[in-house]
């Protein structure tokens, strides 16, 4: 209500509460490199186009005289207790977006109690990030799953050392997929502090190195590419991860029912159902069109989450109808990071928070936990 006080009060905010008028406002702010860095899709971005198609086509069907005026949007997931069912999706390198990077983004997380997902890919080190976050904020990992078996236990060990409670383990980007805008438009350059990034602090990592990425980053970088991408695991590699990880293990990237049954029958705490944002396989299917199917073959057996075109507070609930436990949120929060730093992060968190709280009541829920295939007209 502060955020809709204010607005009709005529008390601007730091720019568009509209999150899908982000994007539009970041290709002013920012260079070629670092907005394609994050708008760029994978070939010619038809997923990623049927990603937010996907959501236009499902509609809400509002339900009236609820008594939905106190709302719960409130939930658990695999432990960690939420405000509300979203998370911020892992993103890398952000300090190509703004100096603070994601020092930025774990302080608007811990701000507005969302957890934040942290990428292996980051600009600044596992520790630094959990301080900025906070003692009592919750935190979980993403792992681009290191060839190098002593990499991958050093940085899981540092993990669970800063506080990260559960372990995202991202299996859609083994190797990087052809996205045109990436080699049109570098975003290399606008690295910042490249010593502490995409994780050339780690120790194991570090020792490993031909010479110090501060001295050479493209050679860094070629060292960094094949012990972070070029394989595809097994599913039988999946036990070394649980070996080296206390808390739930989540798969991200799951697009396919019988890998999600896979996931369960591998002992997984839960999946995201994701194709990248659009960003791996052009002309994959829609995100929101594969949870249904997902939804019917494990849902009744583990946790679902959801990312991929959420926009807005519908999008989530659309997400929550077809099976999600939670939606992860990408590009806005990343615009909102380009666009103002930690208070930019912190704008676009509470806007999307604001209209999931509004439209959850409008539509005659009271709790999150309500939404089911119910909500949503026939298609
Ligand atoms: C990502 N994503 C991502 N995922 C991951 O597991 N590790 C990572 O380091 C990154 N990095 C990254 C950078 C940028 C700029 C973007 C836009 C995305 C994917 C991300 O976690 C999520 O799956 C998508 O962003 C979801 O799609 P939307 O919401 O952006 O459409």
């Amino acid at each position: 209500s502060e955020i809709y006080l204010n607005g009709l009060a005529d008390q601007q905010p730091p720019f568009t509460t509209d999150p899908t008028a982000l994007e539009a406002a970041a290709r002013e702010r920012l260079e070629d490199g670092p907005f394609w860095y994050v708008a760029g899709a994978a070939g010619s971005g038809a997923t990623a186009r049927a990603n937010r198609e996907a959501f236009d086509r499902r509609r809400l069907v509002p339900r009236m005289l609820a008594d939905a005026t106190e709302r719960d949007l409130g939930t658990t997931v695999l432990g960690t207790e939420m405000p509300a069912p979203v998370l911020l999706a892992p993103v890398g390198v952000q300090s190509i977006l703004h100096e603070d990077g994601e020092l930025a983004t774990a302080r608007a997380a811990a701000a507005t109690g969302l957890p934040m997902i942290l990428s292996t890919a980051a600009s600044h080190t596992i520790e630094e990030v959990a301080e900025a976050n906070g003692p009592g904020a919750p935190r979980w990992y993403q792992l681009y799953w290191p060839n190098d078996d002593d990499v991958c236990a050093s940085i899981l060990d540092r993990a669970k050392k800063a506080g990260f409670t559960t372990l995202v383990v991202t299996l859609d980007t083994w190797t990087l997929a052809w996205r045109p805008h990436d080699l049109d438009a570098s975003y290399l350059p606008f690295i910042r502090g490249v010593g502490t990034a995409i994780p050339f602090s780690d120790p194991v990592f570090r020792a490993a190195l031909a010479k110090p990425p501060e001295e050479d980053l493209i050679s860094a970088v070629l060292q960094w590419v094949p012990t972070f991408t070029g394989t595809d695991k097994s599913w039988d590699r999946l036990p070394f991860l649980r070996a080296h990880w206390d808390g739930p293990i989540v798969l991200k990237g799951i697009q396919h029912p019988d890998d999600a049954r896979r996931a369960v029958d591998a002992g997984m705490d839960g999946i995201v159902v994701s194709n990248h944002g659009g960003r791996q396989v052009d002309g994959a299917v829609a995100s929101l069109d594969a949870l249904p199917s997902i939804a019917a073959a494990v849902g009744d057996r583990t946790d679902i989450l959801f990312d991929s075109g959420v926009r807005t507070g519908a999008d989530v609930l659309k997400a929550l109808a077809l099976g999600a436990k939670a939606v992860l949120y990408g590009r806005p929060y990343a615009y909102g990071l380009a666009l103002g730093g930690e208070d930019g992060v912190r704008h676009v968190l509470r806007s999307l928070l604001a209209d999931l709280d509004l439209t959850l009541g409008l539509t005659g829920h009271r709790s999150v936990s309500e939404l089911g295939p119910r909500s949503l007209a026939s298609e």
